[in-house]
C-alpha cells in the first residue's frame, strides 16, 4: 500500500494557479467547492484560519493539547496532526479522504478544523453556527520566506521558481490562497464586527507562548491548571515539535523533508537571510501602499 502511495504521489502533477473568483488557487483546493461551501458546521467547532505558513500547525497542536492532551493522550502518539485537525478545503483525489469528509468523520467534540480560506470563502454554516475562530497572522516577509521553502518541498504546490520571481509573485498576490495582504486584512476587518474571532500573531507566540496560551484559553472558555498549561507550553516548543513525527509532517508523502523540513527554522526575522537590500526597499514601498487603508499593525522591530 505504501509503495502504491509513493507511485501515486510521484505521478501527481505540480498544479498551476487558477483565478478563482478573483483569488489565486489550485484545483487541489477548489475541485470540491460545492461540498466545501455546503459543509455543515456544529456550534462547538473551532476553526483555525491562517494564510499558509503563519503558524497553523503550532496553534493546531496547542489547541489539540488543550482539549485532548489529558483525556486522550494516545492521540499524541498515534494520530498525525493532519488527521486530528482536518484541512477543510484539501482534496487530492484518490490519495486521501477530502478535508470535508475527514471533518465529517471526526468523532471528537469539539472538532478542530483548519482552513486557509480567505474570509469571504469560509462556508456560511460556520457563521450561522457562530463558531469560534482562531486566526493566526505572521509578518509578510517571514511568511513569504517560509512559503517559498514550503513550495519547494511540497509536491502539490506550484513550482516556486527562483526566490526573486517568487517574491514578486508574493507581492502580486499570485500565491495559493491569494494575496497575503488581502487575507490578513480581510480577516482583521471581519474581527472588528465579529466577537468570535481571536486574532493572534506568530511573533507574539514566539515572544511569550505562555501568555498567548492564556489568552487563547480565555477566548475558548477553558481553565486548565497551571501544571497543564505548563505541559502544553513545553510540548509545543519548536525543538519538541521538530522531532515529533506526529506533528512535523515527516510521514506525509506529498512533502519531501529532504528538500526542506516542514519544521524549518521557527524564527522571527529569517527574511533577513533572503531579502537583498533592493528587494527589501521595493517590498517596503509596496507594503505601505497595500496596507495604507487598514488599522492592522505588525511589529516593525523585526
Ligand atoms: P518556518 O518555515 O519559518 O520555519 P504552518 O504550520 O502555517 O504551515 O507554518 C509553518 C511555519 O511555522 C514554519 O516556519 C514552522 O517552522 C513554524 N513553526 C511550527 N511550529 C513552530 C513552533 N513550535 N515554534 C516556532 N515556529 C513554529
Amino acid at each position: 500500500k505504501e509503495n502504491l502511495k509513493m507511485i501515486m504521489v510521484d505521478s501527481l502533477p505540480r498544479p498551476t494557479l487558477i483565478d478563482f473568483h478573483g483569488v489565486s488557487m489550485t484545483h487541489y483546493f477548489t475541485s470540491n467547492w460545492e461540498k466545501i461551501q455546503s459543509f455543515q458546521a456544529r456550534p462547538d467547532d473551532i476553526v483555525i484560519a491562517t494564510y499558509p505558513k503563519a503558524g497553523t500547525t503550532w496553534v493546531s497542536f496547542i489547541l489539540d493539547l488543550l482539549y485532548f492532551g489529558q483525556t486522550t493522550p494516545e492521540r499524541q502518539t498515534s494520530m498525525p496532526i493532519h488527521i486530528r485537525v482536518p484541512f477543510l478545503e484539501l482534496d487530492i483525489p484518490s490519495l486521501l479522504l477530502s478535508g470535508t469528509e475527514m471533518a465529517d468523520n471526526l468523532p471528537t467534540s469539539p472538532r478542530l478544523i483548519k482552513t486557509h480560506l480567505p474570509v469571504q470563502f469560509l462556508p456560511k454554516s460556520f457563521w450561522e453556527q457562530n463558531c469560534r475562530i482562531v486566526y493566526v497572522a505572521r509578518n509578510a516577509k517571514d511568511n513569504a520566506v517560509s512559503f517559498f521553502h514550503f513550495d519547494r518541498m511540497n509536491k502539490v504546490e506550484p513550482e516556486p521558481g527562483d526566490w526573486n520571481s517568487y517574491l514578486q509573485r508574493f507581492m502580486d498576490g499570485k500565491m495559493v490562497f491569494g494575496s497575503w495582504y488581502d487575507h490578513v486584512t480581510g480577516w482583521w476587518e471581519k474581527k472588528q464586527t465579529h466577537s468570535k474571532i481571536h486574532y493572534m500573531f506568530y511573533e507574539d507566540l514566539i515572544e511569550d507562548t505562555g501568555r498567548e496560551i492564556d489568552q487563547l484559553c480565555h477566548f475558548l472558555g477553558l481553565s486548565p491548571s497551571v501544571e497543564e498549561k505548563e505541559r502544553v507550553r513545553g510540548g509545543v516548543q519548536f525543538d519538541n515539535m521538530k522531532k515529533d513525527n506526529m506533528v512535523n509532517y515527516s510521514t506525509v508523502e506529498i512533502m519531501d523533508s529532504k528538500i526542506s523540513p516542514f519544521m524549518r527554522k521557527g524564527k522571527v526575522g529569517d527574511w533577513k537571510n533572503h531579502f537583498t537590500v533592493a528587494q527589501n526597499e521595493q517590498f517596503d514601498e509596496d507594503y505601505k501602499k497595500k496596507m495604507k487603508n487598514t488599522t492592522l499593525q505588525f511589529r516593525t522591530e523585526i
